[in-house]
């Protein structure tokens, strides 16, 4: 993927985070997700009152893409307010793992999205549990 896309994915990240649901923990995250035909779909998280429903910006992102026929996802941008930026959580890597085996994730600061780590969904859950039905 060419430099100026990963600022493109960052940016689209930083966009889906201004409508970020988080009143309890107010932790804004913003995840943008890329498809192998170049759509981008962006997801924040949401947070309720029965705060272990809550559901994390990556998940979101992921959810409305593959309930849009998404398929084949080559990137995921995640900000966050939180130097380095923050990275995803267990339950959201098992399911990037299962959907977007592939995909690099590039995570930033909010404050600082030009700078950008990456790393790849295989490094962040090796040895990943699946039955690996067909989706
Ligand atoms: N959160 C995400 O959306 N993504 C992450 O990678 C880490 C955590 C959310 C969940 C919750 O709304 C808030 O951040 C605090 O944990």
């Amino acid at each position: 993927m060419a430099a100026l896309n990963k600022h493109q994915l960052v940016r689209a990240a930083l966009r889906a985070r201004t409508r970020a649901i988080a009143p309890y923990s107010r932790f804004k995250v913003g995840a943008a997700l890329l498809t192998g035909t170049g759509e981008i779909i962006g997801g924040a998280n949401v947070e309720n009152a029965s705060y272990g429903l809550t559901c994390c910006a990556e998940r979101v992102a992921l959810f409305k893409a593959l309930t849009e026929g998404k398929r084949n996802f080559v990137a995921l941008a995640v900000v966050a307010r939180c130097p380095g930026g923050v990275m995803p959580c267990g339950a959201c890597r098992q399911l990037l793992a299962e959907f977007a085996p592939r995909a690099i994730l590039l995570i930033a600061d909010s404050r600082t999205p030009r700078i950008i780590r990456e790393f790849s969904v295989r490094e962040l859950l090796p040895v990943a549990f699946g039955l690996k039905p067909r989706f």
